[in-house]
């Protein structure tokens, strides 16, 4: 079902793929322009990244995949999994969003909302209640919507150079709860 901002999401389909590529790509380099050299931007490519997709999309990992859609097109995607950080799992968040991206020209919008809802629901699905990411240090207004969908700085880490801090949420269910109050469903 649309938002009244015409927003919807669904699982993603294994024909979703090159379109979540070209999605990755193109928001790592609207959000990371000041925050990772030019070259690093340069080199990602779409078709391997659209490889990587419709693998784990045919793999039977869709179930941890859903897009985002705007007026019938595809504007951003995110995707969870089992806790892949030893120091989180440690910690006792259970399970992760291993990535969310909505194209700029979608955002503020509530796609990113809803996508974390969708992902909230997958993971209670799979027996997940906690949940815990890891984003930019320096990726304010990624920070500051999660801050906004109640998470908690938990943890921070230097992974290949990059400097980045862990949001947790002890209890996914908040989020779907959050996302009703503000209209979203
Ligand atoms: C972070 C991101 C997913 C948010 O998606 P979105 O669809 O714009 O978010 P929503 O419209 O659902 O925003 C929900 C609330 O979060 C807060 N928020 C969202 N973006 C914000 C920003 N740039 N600055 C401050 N607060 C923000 C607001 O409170 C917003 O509610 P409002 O619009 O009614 O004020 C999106 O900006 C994005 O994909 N960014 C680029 C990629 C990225 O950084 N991904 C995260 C990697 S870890």
């Amino acid at each position: 079902m649309a938002t009244a901002s015409g927003i919807s999401v669904r699982p993603a389909r294994l024909a979703d793929a090159e379109r979540i590529g070209e999605i990755h790509v193109a928001a790592w380099r609207e959000a990371y322009a000041d925050l990772m050299p030019p070259d690093r931007l340069a080199a990602l490519n779409v078709a391997e990244r659209a490889a990587m997709w419709r693998h784990q999309l045919a793999s039977g990992t869709a179930r941890g995949i859903a897009v985002a859609e705007a007026d019938g097109a595809i504007v951003g995607f995110a995707s969870c999994t089992m806790q892949r950080s030893p120091a989180l799992a440690a910690a006792g968040y259970a399970g992760e969003v291993a990535a969310l991206y909505v194209l700029r020209a979608g955002q503020r919008r509530g796609a990113g909302r809803l996508l974390m809802q969708a992902m909230a629901r997958r993971l209670i699905a799979e027996g997940y209640r906690s949940m815990a990411l890891w984003v930019l240090t320096d990726n304010k207004p990624a920070r500051a919507f999660y801050e906004r969908l109640g998470g908690v700085a938990v943890a921070e880490r230097v992974d290949g150079g990059d400097a980045e801090v862990a949001y947790g949420w002890r209890d996914v269910a908040s989020l779907i709860k959050a996302s009703n109050e503000n209209g979203a469903e």
